[in-house]
C-alpha cells in the first residue's frame, strides 16, 4: 500500500478475496435500494456476496476460499 502524504490510510482498503473496508463515516446503498449509514470507526462491507447479513462481511469469505466441504 502506498503511503499519502498526509500520512493517513486511505479510507477505503480493498482484502484480498475478502471485505472493502471502510474507514469513517459513509452511506452504502444496498442492492435493494435501502441506505445504510456505517457507524462504527472500520466497517467491513461484503464484496463475495456469500454473507447472511449484508451489505456486511460476517467471514463467509472464508469458507468458500476453502471450497467446498469434503466427506470423510
Ligand atoms: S467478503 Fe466477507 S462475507 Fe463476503
Amino acid at each position: 500500500m502506498t503511503q499519502r502524504p498526509d500520512g493517513d490510510d486511505p479510507d477505503i482498503l480493498l482484502c484480498p478475496n475478502g471485505p472493502m473496508i471502510l474507514r469513517g463515516h459513509h452511506v452504502i446503498r444496498t442492492e435493494e435500494g435501502d441506505e445504510v449509514e456505517t457507524e462504527r470507526p472500520f466497517n467491513a462491507v461484503c464484496r463475495c456476496g456469500g454473507t447472511a447479513r449484508p451489505p456486511w462481511c460476517d467471514g463467509t469469505h472464508k469458507v468458500l476460499a476453502r471450497g467446498p466441504a469434503r466427506r470423510r
